[in-house]
């Protein structure tokens, strides 16, 4: 039996592999420096053509670039028309982000239980929740895996709801082989380092509905329109604030990043889904440790590689194997605490445990491990040993 790193036996690896890391490359820097060097710092040509480029990449009609996925799920929730006393429904299984865009727009965050084998949205949870103030819908395609949207597609045009996908995890990911990105109203991006593409931060909405798209660049830019007629007959200065806008833009230079990593996505996602195989077929040996279910009908652009303790198989629990793997050197991370159970909603919206039992019993047991496109044979090895090794030792 092998003695743990924690136990002060010798670690599998001395310098901490993260859970996620950026790819950036030579060729993104010489994009970036050479906007640095333009006149144009922000809201120039880079933005629409980063916008072209990343909605043809998905094979949506049009993309809106804001300054983080955030931001991008605010854009989205205006977009939509969700206002005081509109209810959403979303999954508890998420980052809080999610939830927070309806109540930035003073909805109601209604929270749906998850599927148990793969964490995405239960749609039957998402009807059950619908009530006569229900507006919309986000759905997340949680660790990179597109939710069901033929079955979503039915839930919301059967009660006349928005469908919001919150796809920050899941650029280049697909749905019965159509892009991610084209499967709901609205999509919302995002572009932090640890994402499929990265800007630094940054964010991206698209949609096929040029009215929606109008709406979002007004957003972006504080409410403000400029209208030409206008400038004729009063002056070249006049503008208008027409809504309650967020300075939500994102540069050029972070434009021009994210127009050079947009070229590598595919094959990015290729070598997050080769890593994944590797940890699938070395996981199946261990009877302590299982894989999400992937469906057959998507390509899942695994952001995140979720493992899920099978508890009765250990001695221990899901924090002291966590403790493990960070002393064996793996960045190990959770996604996520169930939302409803963070005390801002407990206190606002008055939710608690028990309103998502498959969420908060998932939540007890789900690591997420190191995968990223950068990460060498070794690394993917380490991961392997690291696990093995700790799976091993707790084994009952
Ligand atoms: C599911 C989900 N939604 C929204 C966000 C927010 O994105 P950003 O950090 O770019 O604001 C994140 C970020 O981690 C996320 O994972």
């Amino acid at each position: 039996m092998p003695e743990l790193a924690l136990n002060g036996g010798k670690p599998v690896r001395g310098r901490m592999l993260p859970y996620g890391h950026q790819s950036i490359g030579e060729e993104d820097i010489q994009a970036v420096v050479e906007v640095l060097r333009s006149d144009w710092l922000t809201t120039g040509p880079g933005v629409p053509a980063f916008e072209e480029a990343f909605a043809a990449q998905v094979g949506a009609k049009y993309a809106v670039a804001v300054s983080s996925g955030t931001a991008a799920l605010h854009a989205a929730a205006f977009a939509a028309g969700i206002g005081p006393g509109d209810e959403v429904v979303v999954p508890a299984m998420t980052f809080a982000a999610t939830a927070n865009c309806v109540a930035f727009q003073q909805g109601t965050p209604v929270f749906a239980d998850v599927d148990p084998a793969t964490l995405l949205l239960d749609p039957a949870q998402v009807e059950a929740k619908i009530t006569p103030r229900t507006k919309a819908v986000i759905a997340v395609d949680y660790a990179g895996q597109p939710c069901d949207y033929d079955r979503l597609r039915t839930i919301v045009d059967q009660y006349g709801l928005v469908l919001v996908d919150d796809a920050c995890h899941a650029l280049g990911g697909k749905y019965k082989s159509r892009s991610v990105g084209t499967l709901a109203d609205l999509s919302a991006f995002s572009l932090h380092p640890v994402k499929g593409i990265t800007t630094g931060e940054g964010g991206v909405i698209t949609t096929d509905d040029p009215k929606l798209v109008q709406r979002m660049r007004v957003f972006r830019n504080h409410g403000i329109i400029s209208d030409y007629r206008q400038r004729q007959e009063v002056g070249p200065w006049v503008y208008e604030m027409v809504d309650l806008g967020y300075n939500y833009r994102l540069t050029d230079f972070q434009c021009a990043l994210g127009l050079s990593q947009l070229r590598r996505l595919p094959g990015w996602v290729a070598r997050r889904q080769a890593i994944a195989r590797r940890y699938d077929h070395a996981f199946a040996n261990l009877p302590a440790v299982n894989a999400l279910r992937v469906r057959p009908d998507v390509s899942h652009a695994y952001h995140l590689y979720v493992i899920r303790l099978n508890i009765a198989k250990l001695r221990v629990d899901r924090a002291t194997v966590f403790a493990a793997l960070r002393a064996e050197g793996l960045g190990v991370n959770v996604h996520y605490i169930p939302v409803h159970l963070h005390p801002y909603y407990r206190k606002q919206f008055g939710t608690g445990p028990g309103l998502c039992p498959v969420a908060e019993t998932a939540y007890e047991q789900i690591i997420s491990l190191p995968i990223f496109p950068r990460m060498s044979d070794e690394d993917e090895e380490d991961v392997i040993d690291a696990v093995s090794k700790v799976a091993g030792v707790y084994a009952i």
